[in-house]
């Protein structure tokens, strides 16, 4: 059973919150009109259809149609519990809570998940423990010394080491009580063909890989090479295998560390390895990003995009990172509207290296000067297998650059590089710029077609008259008690249960809390899609206030052509069922349907 929270309690934490606040920590939030705008993180999308309404204390997206109230938002983008929500909202908002949490009637919703997730951070404490306080793993944290890492850097992230022994992650969970079955679907073990487990990690520098929300949901483990042990044929870095826990197109390294320092500064680095973004943060840069050794997905680009606009991609200088660059950079501009910028690290050197060699002040120095905006960095990373004093090399070369000056939107960004390349190369600007219309050319018709292809994706809800007039009566309903009391007192009905249904729930509420507020409403109905359905009627745009005119015409569409509506589709049904033959079915649905006409005729 879910855990009881006073109902004093959620109306005190609900009043005292903002949802524009805490909404605002997860995603980018524009302010449009009297709402706040910004980039659903329920679904994926390029243009804005989420909305937060600050007056009335909840979200909505047109998108995907998800909505509700501050709680709701959390219990949706954190996967947890409408006590934890409540909780969680609390803690934000620095309320004090007296509740006693019994641990018993915590472990409710999907206790699995919750078990494959002790296990990791228990693998994570204990590997902790062997790399700081034993002898077995000295070795492993002379390495990271030598590495520049210290103890509070060890502490933060949490690092440590699985020392060379295959069962010593088997014993402990084995000790801990958990299943087989848990144990196999955590992925931190190898089954062996006669059922029985062993580590998946060994003699490894472990790096705890976590989910947005900071729970360890998997690991990277580093090989740590020594006299005893020199791993020859073992790869340098192994990951977690996909779990349910663990999804590496999902993951991005030190996300929730560097969430709110991301949102702070409006800017996210993003580095190919984690120990790049270990090193920046050594030298005070605490908004580094990584994925997992793998290109960067949608899902990546998508949860980066709902907190920051910027991202400065700081890739290895050697010549894959160049090209990893390149491709990051045609990603985002193609998946996001996130502006891009490059920093190439000098000698071929990957960030750590850079800092080892230079020092904290000039790596970040060169994160804050060293940036090329992508169209500088492709003049100079077109140029590295070309030789520009060759006629057709330089022809290659122009007519790449054309296609992406063709994409720059400034003017005099654009004319800007055309003085550049005319200067670099002795050409005419005139020439130059007359490349630069062709490729504009073609750009526009690639653009158009492209347009054509994704048109429009937006699932928009087609409703008939009737249940629009049943939603603008429920509108009515919920502000204004004259409405909703008529409606009780004449055994109104709606053609529609669920509306029927709704009416009554706010009867109830309101004759218990007298005033109706929306976002404490939403916690008096339990069930989701009535939730949704009461958040999307009310944001039906309506005038402030209804007369007598519009309820009575309200009332009479529902009855005429939501009747009207009913009759004919049981007569539709009718024909069926007497066309198979149905003689049951084909006698229920005319006596419905005297039914129903006698109703259309009272009305
Ligand atoms: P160090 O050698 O420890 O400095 O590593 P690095 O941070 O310089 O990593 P590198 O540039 O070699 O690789 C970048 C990223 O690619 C790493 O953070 C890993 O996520 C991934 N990677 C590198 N080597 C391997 C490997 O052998 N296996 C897997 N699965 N991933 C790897
Ligand atoms: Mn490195």
């Amino acid at each position: 059973m879910a855990q009881r929270i006073p109902q004093e309690v959620i109306d005190d934490v609900r009043e005292k919150t903002n949802i524009v606040e805490v909404i605002g920590q997860y995603v980018q939030l524009k302010k449009s009109g009297k709402n706040y705008s910004g980039l659903c993180p329920f679904h994926e999308e390029k243009t804005p259809s989420f909305s937060v309404a600050e007056d009335k204390q909840i979200f909505h997206c047109f998108g995907c149609g998800k909505g509700g109230n501050v709680f709701t938002f959390l219990q949706e983008i954190e996967g947890i519990s409408f006590p934890e929500s409540v909780q969680k909202v609390a803690e934000m908002e620095q309320i004090p809570l007296q509740l006693n949490i019994n641990p018993q009637t915590e472990v409710v919703e999907n206790s699995d998940q919750k078990k494959l997730i002790t296990l990791h951070e228990k693998a994570r404490d204990l590997y902790n423990h062997m790399l700081i306080n034993t002898a077995v793993g000295e070795a492993a944290l002379d390495y990271l010394q030598q590495r520049g890492l210290d103890d509070s850097i060890i502490e933060e992230f949490k690092l440590g080491f699985a020392p060379n022994q295959r069962d010593f992650l088997v014993q402990i969970s084995r000790r801990e009580g958990f299943s087989d079955d848990i144990m196999e679907r955590s992925g931190l073990f190898i089954r062996r063909e006669d059922g029985s487990f062993v580590d998946r990690f060994y003699q490894r520098v472990m790096f705890p890989l976590n989910d947005f929300r900071g729970k360890t949901i998997g690991f990277s483990g580093r090989l740590l090479k020594t006299a005893e042990y020199p791993g020859e044929d073992q790869p340098k870095y192994l990951n977690s295998p996909e779990t349910e826990l663990f999804n590496k197109r999902v993951v991005l390294f030190n996300f929730d560390k560097a969430r709110n320092e991301i949102r702070k500064q409006g800017e996210a680095i993003l580095f190919e390895g984690f120990m790049d973004v270990i090193a920046a943060w050594r030298a005070g840069i605490k908004t580094g990003l990584a994925s997992m050794g793998t290109s960067l997905t949608e899902q990546q680009m998508a949860a980066i995009e709902r907190i920051t606009n910027q991202v400065i991609i700081a890739y290895d200088g050697d010549s894959p990172g160049m090209a990893a660059t390149e491709r990051a950079i045609t990603s985002f501009s193609n998946h996001s509207r996130i502006n891009v910028s490059a920093v190439t690290i000098p000698e071929q050197l990957d960030p750590d290296e850079y800092l080892k060699k230079y020092g904290a002040e000039a790596l970040q120095n060169l994160f804050q000067h060293g940036r090329q905006t992508p169209f500088v960095f492709k003049m100079n990373y077109y140029k590295k297998d070309l030789n520009l004093d060759n006629e057709n090399d330089l022809l290659t070369y122009l007519n790449e650059l054309m296609q992406d000056l063709a994409k720059v939107q400034s003017p005099v960004e654009q004319d800007l590089y055309l003085s550049q390349l005319a200067d670099n190369f002795q050409l005419s600007k005139d020439s130059l710029k007359q490349q630069l219309q062709l490729a504009r050319n073609q750009v526009r018709n690639e653009r158009r077609q492209t347009n054509v292809q994704s048109a429009p994706q937006v699932a928009v809800q087609q409703l008939s008259q009737t249940e629009k007039a049943e939603r603008m009566l429920i509108y009515r309903s919920m502000n204004e008690p004259m409405v909703r009391e008529e409606l009780i007192a004449g055994g109104f009905q709606f053609v529609h249960d669920q509306y029927q249904e709704l009416l009554l729930y706010i009867d109830s509420y309101m004759i218990v809390h007298g005033n109706f507020i929306l976002a404490d409403f939403l916690n008096y109905l339990k069930d989701d899609g009535m939730k949704q359905l009461i958040v999307d009627i009310s944001i039906i745009p309506m005038s402030q206030d209804s007369n007598e005119r519009e309820i009575s015409d309200l009332k009479k569409v529902i009855a005429l052509t939501g009747l009207a509506e009913e009759i004919k589709k049981r007569q539709l049904e009718q024909l069926e069922a007497r066309k198979t033959g149905n003689q049951q079915k084909e006698l229920e649905l005319t006596v419905q349907i005297i039914e129903l006409t006698k109703r259309l005729k009272q009305a």
